[in-house]
């Protein structure tokens, strides 16, 4: 029987550097040429090798997915994608934010990448409307996880509580509502 896949997503509020996962998640820039926020965070965790991974790629288009190892970082591998910068919504921002979470995905089961986190891509320097942005999030994810059974495990990882809060309160949402025959 087909796991419903909300079994499989998890909201934890924390540091993503420092969770012990298969793969963890970038929120990086077209260039893959390290930055602040998030981007900043795991490139500092995991030393200076990440960039010189990154570099030989040649970039990484808005919704696309690339995978690099950790190395210093307690993740054996980071999947870099891009997500769009917020201009209002009518820049295909919804679509190219779902691409990044499906495209991650995809690549986690392409590798055997069996669990994953995620930060909430967007939602910083990118400007991304929160609310909105992790409704797409998790839709995004509910729908790429029937297709990726080998993906067991994903974890959105938010920084503060009041965030994990809200996307713990729209996960329960989406779960209602796409569970068969809930109430
Ligand atoms: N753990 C978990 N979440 C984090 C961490 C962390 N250590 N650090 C930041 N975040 C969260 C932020 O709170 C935000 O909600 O990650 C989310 C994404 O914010 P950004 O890192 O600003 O990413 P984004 O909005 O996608 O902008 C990407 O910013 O740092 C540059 O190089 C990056 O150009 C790219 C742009």
């Amino acid at each position: 029987m087909m796991t419903v896949p909300f079994t499989r997503l998890s909201i934890v509020r924390g540091d993503i550097t420092q969770i012990r996962v298969d793969a963890i998640v970038n929120a990086a820039n077209n260039e893959l040429c390290g930055g602040g926020g998030v981007d900043g965070a795991i490139h500092a965790a995991a030393g200076p090798e990440l960039l010189a991974a990154c570099r030989p790629i040649g970039g990484c288009p808005t919704g696309e997915a690339k995978i690099t190892p950790g190395f210093r970082l307690p993740a054996r591998y980071v999947i870099h994608t891009v997500g769009p910068v917020w201009q209002g919504g009518r820049a295909n921002e919804p679509r190219l934010l779902a691409s990044c979470y499906v495209a991650s995905i995809r690549l986690a089961a392409t590798h055997a990448l069996t669990s994953i986190a995620f930060p909430a891509i967007s939602t910083g320097v990118f400007g991304y409307p929160f609310e909105s942005a992790t409704r797409i999030a998790l839709s995004a994810l509910s729908d790429a996880l029937n297709d990726a059974p080998s993906v067991r495990r994903v974890i959105l990882m938010f920084q503060s509580a009041e965030k994990a809060a809200l996307a713990a309160s729209l996960l329960m949402e989406l779960r209602q509502t796409k569970t068969p025959g809930s109430s």
